[in-house]
């Protein structure tokens, strides 16, 4: 009977060895080496409930019987801490694959910005003028009453105060309607003679439409000497219709009132696309309109400092929008503003 259950329980354990090992050697992972531990080693695992059945066993053979119950216990722990290693090292082998980078691979583009249709026109219109010898000066986008209105020879009550409406800090400070002020700072400055240009935003209480925008750009133009004349404020303009559309563009002065020059003109250039006969561009016209100009008018001279009799000027403003709009054949401003990526790529 003994030598029977002997047998038997030795099979039990047997068979119990070899399941585990085989589980052991099967586990693709913690867990299900977790399950053999419980299953086969745990408090209501296989081996604890084969120790609780030894007590079947005559008492001789206790003994025996639970030294083979520890071997067989210790070679199931033995392989499953080796087991452990092999997984741990197998996913160290897979993290470091999943990691590895190569250096050889052609970097990452990072994506570079644009320049703004805007900026590329200024630097156009600035490169023209400062291969003429002008300077380009800044001036300041919060500016007096004074230097926006009154000493451009627009005093309270002018109506070209109204046309230029615009956003009052205070009763006499305001964000300027037009780069205009800046010909007054260079002139205070008392330094004669003078050949500048000043790009920058200036800002009219306008609706946003097609042509307009409350917030835009002028560059404007001063040159004061001894002896300049209109011949002069032409030529210089002429040349850099030319240098900025083509060298067969061809202006067109029109009598114009500016309260700041006398005389004034606006000034067309020959359509760049359809060279003067006539085009959707153009409006069928064959001209564009793009700027205002004139002589500098003596009183804005004068209240500057600058002697009328001695010194004389010409002067002119393009609105920077119109140019970039023209040149690139933009037929919206919203764009400008918009700030589109895809847009802004075009240019
Ligand atoms: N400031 C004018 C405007 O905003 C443009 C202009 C016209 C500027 C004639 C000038 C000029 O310097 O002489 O409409």
């Amino acid at each position: 009977m003994s030598n029977h259950t002997n047998h038997r329980m030795n099979e039990v354990l047997r068979k119990i060895q070899e399941e585990a090992l085989k589980q052991i050697k099967e586990a693709t992972g913690l867990d299900s080496l977790n399950d053999v531990r419980v299953q086969k080693l745990g408090k209501k695992g296989e081996l604890t409930a084969i120790m609780k059945n030894m007590r079947e066993l005559p008492p001789e053979e206790r003994p025996a019987f639970g030294q083979m119950v520890n071997s067989v216990r210790k070679e199931i722990e033995t392989a499953m801490e080796e087991k452990k290693q092999s997984l741990a090292a197998i996913a160290r082998q897979m993290q470091l694959q999943s990691e590895t980078i190569d250096v050889t691979l052609p970097a990452k583009k990072t994506g570079l910005g644009h320049r703004h249709p805007n900026s590329i026109a200024l630097e156009e219109v600035e490169r023209i003028f400062v291969g003429m010898g002008y300077e380009v000066v800044d001036g300041p986008e919060v500016e007096k009453d004074y230097y926006n209105f009154e000493a451009l020879n627009i005093p309270a009550n002018h109506p070209a105060k109204d046309e230029q409406d615009t956003f009052y800090i205070t009763k006499d400070i305001l964000l300027r309607t037009q780069t205009s002020g800046v010909q007054v700072h260079s002139m205070e400055k008392g330094k004669l003679p003078i050949r500048m240009i000043a790009p920058g935003r200036v800002f009219r209480a306008d609706e946003l439409d097609a042509t307009h925008s409350p917030n835009f750009h002028q560059v404007e133009g001063l040159v004061i000497d001894k002896h300049v004349t209109f011949a002069d404020l032409k030529g210089t303009l002429a040349e850099f219709a030319r240098q900025l559309f083509g060298k067969d563009t061809k202006v067109k002065f029109r009598p114009h009132h500016f309260p700041f020059t006398e005389p004034s003109a606006e000034v067309d250039v020959t359509c760049f696309k359809c060279g003067g006969k006539g085009c959707r561009m153009c409006k069928g016209e064959g001209w564009i309109e793009i700027l205002g100009c004139g002589m500098v008018h003596p009183h804005v001279l004068e209240m500057s400092g600058i002697d009328p009799d001695e010194y004389q000027g010409f002067a002119f403003g393009v609105g920077l929008e119109r140019i970039a709009m023209l040149k690139y054949e933009i037929d919206d401003m919203h764009h400008l503003y918009e700030n589109d990526i895809r847009f802004l790529k075009q240019f």
